[in-house]
């Protein structure tokens, strides 16, 4: 293995990151925080709006019940980025030179039990697409290999996988996952039926973007493993919403944001790789640790902010202190009664059976909203966001899926019923008006 200068990383090489990181627990020794790292012990979990303005930024009056979308940070982790940053700045190469690094692998440690995985297999990344575009990168395609994907897959995973494709020659099958969704079976079915063995790469949203249910992953990675077909599955929406046992669902790659659902800084996810995957898969930013092993290629893209990684010590004490299930148990039933109320207001239907939902749901609008000789399309529902925005400062997405148009509901800790019933009357009152919705489609 090819050793870094001593300069690189001041007393700190690049090649340590990966002894510590493969140090037992036993004999690891964290490095101490220059900077308060707050915890949540002994605190009563407030939910809904008192949760919204004690630990969230969001603007007083909006319907934010879209937090899939951009995500919305803990007010805690934010401080914890900015004094990061002033710590930095007191005296940069200190930091850069003698603490960064470790401070790095203490949080990857930290990350890698949260998720259940072993550490040497984790690496910190800024986005999801980042994590997603080094795995990509790192296949041999070549002319007549296939990659795998259902039509739910994110819409910028697709270019990416287009692009690879085109340019090496390889075919994208993208299989066409019929909406509204029956069952699971409906999903596992079609995967069974579609996926040929020899397939290159399969790629899995854990929970798509534009129809977010919970996609049967353990069904699905086992119909890829019969096949000897590698899964890539793209948890954008995982971290936070869901308990994540890496071990056990044994993927060959996974990639989450967490600056989603788990409410932290932008700038902050990883890529998990399966051992022997490790080392066709290098970062995209080649630098420092290049040729010092998967952890250490990684860790380094540049001199840039990392305190959105070491925020991230703060939402794992927020979700371990209050509790990981009391968490999800309080967002899963909001987002349950949010999708009773609404259908019953609307007398619609889901896109999916309920109990296939977890944070998030689709909801049909009412075909009231607008004429029935209005071929309703991605436009319709762009207009119709727009209007919930701009006449009830609602920020809620409209997603057109197979010519149905449905609201795309989020339920994070700080939202609460009053905020979709508000929703469900808005939506009623533009009913009525649906001739002005129709003009402002063009
Ligand atoms: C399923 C899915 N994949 C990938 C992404 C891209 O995430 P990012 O922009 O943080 O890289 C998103 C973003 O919403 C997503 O929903």
């Amino acid at each position: 293995m090819q050793k870094n200068s001593k300069r690189d990383f001041g007393s700190f090489h690049a090649s340590n990151v990966q002894e510590l990181l493969e140090l037992p627990e036993t004999d690891y020794q964290p490095p101490a925080f220059p900077v308060s790292i707050p915890k949540f012990n002994d605190y009563q979990l407030e939910t809904g709006r008192p949760c919204r303005q004690k630990h969230f930024l969001l603007e007083e009056d909006c319907t934010f019940i879209n937090h899939g979308a951009f995500g919305g940070v803990l007010r805690e982790a934010m401080d914890s980025t900015h004094e990061w940053q002033r710590y930095v700045e007191r005296q940069p190469l200190r930091f850069y030179d003698r603490e960064l690094l470790p401070h790095l692998v203490y949080v990857t440690r930290r990350l890698a039990k949260f998720v259940c995985c072993d550490p040497t297999d984790l690496v910190l990344v800024v986005n999801v697409t980042t994590a997603i575009n080094a795995v990509v990168r790192g296949l041999d395609l070549k002319k007549g290999d296939v990659i795998y994907i259902l039509s739910v897959t994110y819409g910028a995973v697709k270019k990416l996988l287009q692009f690879v494709c085109e340019a090496t020659g390889a075919m994208l099958k993208e299989v066409q996952l019929n909406f509204p969704i029956s069952s699971k079976d409906q999903v596992v079915s079609l995967v069974g039926e579609t996926l040929d063995p020899g397939v290159k790469l399969a790629v899995f949203d854990h929970i798509p973007s534009n129809a977010p249910v919970i996609l049967p992953l353990k069904e699905i990675i086992e119909i890829c493993k019969n096949r000897g077909v590698p899964v890539l599955v793209d948890g954008a929406h995982a971290l936070g919403t869901l308990p994540l046992d890496l071990k056990s669902l044994d993927p060959d790659y996974y990639v989450s944001n967490a600056h989603k659902w788990f409410c932290c800084p932008k700038g902050s996810a990883f890529l998990y790789v399966r051992k022997e995957l490790q080392s066709q898969t290098r970062p995209l930013i080649i630098s420092h640790g290049f040729g010092s092993g998967f952890n250490s290629e990684f860790i380094w893209a540049g001199l840039h902010d990392y305190s959105p990684f070491l925020a991230m010590h703060v939402n794992m004490n927020f979700w371990e202190d209050i509790g990981r299930e009391k968490i999800q148990q309080y967002m899963y039933k909001l987002c349950r009664d949010t999708c009773d109320l609404l259908t019953s207001l609307w007398n619609t239907k889901l896109a999916a059976p309920k109990e296939m939902f977890g944070c998030m749901a689709l909801v049909e609008l009412p075909p009231q909203l607008y004429s029935s000789d209005t071929t309703v399309t991605y436009s319709t529902g762009e207009a119709i966001q727009n209007q919930l925005y701009h006449l009830y400062n609602i920020e809620v997405p409209v997603k057109c899926i197979q010519g149905t148009l449905y609201v795309r509901i989020s339920c994070h800790i700080y939202n609460e019923l009053a905020e979709y019933e508000r929703l469900g009357k808005n939506v009623l009152e533009m009913c009525e008006t649906k001739m002005n919705l129709v003009q402002n489609v063009n």
